[in-house]
C-alpha cells in the first residue's frame, strides 16, 4: 500500500490515463476524488464511492467557479487534497497555418488555464496541511517537436514549466511538483484524432505512430498510472521539478 494515507484529486478522470491513474491510487491504498466534466463518477469507480474510498466530482477547469465548486464538494465530503493530478487535455492536429486562433484558445483554456486555475485552488489547502505532491500530465510534445501540433505542443511546454515554476516557489513548504511526458499513449484521445484528422488512414497512422516508439507500440495508460504512483508517494521524497518521460525510447538517440 504504496499510498495509504493519502488523497488524491485527479483530473479528467473519466477515461484514459487519468481513470487508470485514480485506479492506480486506489489500489495503493489512496482515497481519490475523479474530477471531470461528466455528472458522477467513472462507472469503473462506483464500487470505491460506494466503499468511501472514492468520490465523483463535477469540474471543467477551465471555469474558476467550477473549479471551487468543486473544491468544496472535496471538503464537505472529507476529502482533504494533498495529491493533485492535473491531467485533464485537449489535442488540435494542425500546423500554425491550420490552427485557426479559437483552436488555439480552446487548447490553452484547457491545458494551460485548467492547471493554472485548479493549482490555485488547491495548492492553499495543501500548505495549510503541511505538504502535498503536484503531478501535472505535459507531454513528449513539451520536449521535441512534433509534426502538426502546433497548439498542443506549446501548450504542454507551458505545462512543464509552470511545474517547475511551481516546485520552485514552493519547495520549502513540503510542496513537490512534476511531470510526465509521455510519448503516445492509446487512449480515446488518439482514437477520436485518428478518426477526425487522420480520416480514411486510421489503421495505417496507428501502425505509423506505434512503430515511431522504438518499443514497436503505444503505451498503456497502466503504464503512467505506475510513474504516477512512485512520483505521489513518500518514495519519491526528494524528486521535485522534474519531467519524466515514458516513451518507448524516443528520445534515446537524440
Ligand atoms: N494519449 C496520449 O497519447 C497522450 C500523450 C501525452 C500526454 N497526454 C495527456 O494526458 C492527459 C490525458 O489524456 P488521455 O489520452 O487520457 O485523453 P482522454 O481524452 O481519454 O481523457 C481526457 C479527459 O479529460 C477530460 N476533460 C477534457 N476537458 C476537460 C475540462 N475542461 N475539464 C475537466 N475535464 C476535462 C475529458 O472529459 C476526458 O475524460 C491529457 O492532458 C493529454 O494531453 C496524452
Amino acid at each position: 500500500m504504496r499510498m495509504l494515507g493519502k488523497t488524491a484529486l485527479v483530473t479528467g478522470a473519466g477515461s484514459g490515463i487519468g481513470l487508470a491513474i485514480a485506479e492506480g491510487f486506489l489500489a495503493q491504498g489512496a482515497r481519490v476524488v475523479a474530477a471531470d466534466l461528466l455528472d458522477g463518477p467513472p462507472e469503473a469507480l462506483a464500487a470505491a464511492v460506494a466503499r468511501g474510498e472514492a468520490l465523483g466530482v463535477r469540474m471543467d477547469v477551465t471555469e474558476p467557479d467550477s473549479v471551487r465548486a468543486a473544491l468544496a464538494a472535496c471538503a464537505a465530503a472529507g476529502f482533504d487534497i494533498d495529491v493533485l493530478v492535473n491531467n485533464a487535455g485537449v489535442i488540435h492536429v494542425g500546423t500554425i497555418l491550420q490552427t485557426r486562433l479559437e483552436d488555439l484558445r480552446r487548447v490553452y483554456r484547457v491545458n494551460v488555464e485548467g492547471v493554472f486555475n485548479v493549482t490555485q485552488a488547491f495548492l492553499p489547502g495543501m500548505i495549510e496541511r503541511g505538504g502535498g505532491v503536484i503531478l501535472n500530465m505535459a507531454s513528449l510534445a513539451s520536449l521535441t517537436a512534433m509534426h502538426d501540433r502546433f497548439a498542443y505542443s506549446s501548450s504542454k511546454a507551458a505545462v512543464m514549466m509552470m511545474t517547475r515554476s511551481v516546485a520552485l516557489d514552493f519547495v520549502k513548504q513540503n510542496v513537490r511538483a512534476n511531470c510526465i511526458c509521455p510519448a503516445r499513449v492509446h487512449t480515446s484521445m488518439v482514437d477520436n484524432y485518428l478518426k477526425t484528422a487522420y480520416a480514411g488512414q486510421e489503421e495505417e497512422t496507428f501502425r505509423r505512430f506505434s512503430e515511431y516508439q522504438p518499443v514497436g507500440r503505444m503505451i498503456r495508460p497502466d503504464e503512467i498510472a505506475g510513474m504516477a504512483v512512485y512520483l505521489c508517494s513518500d518514495e519519491s521524497q526528494m524528486v521535485t521539478g522534474s519531467s519524466f518521460l515514458i516513451d518507448g525510447g524516443v528520445m534515446m538517440g537524440v
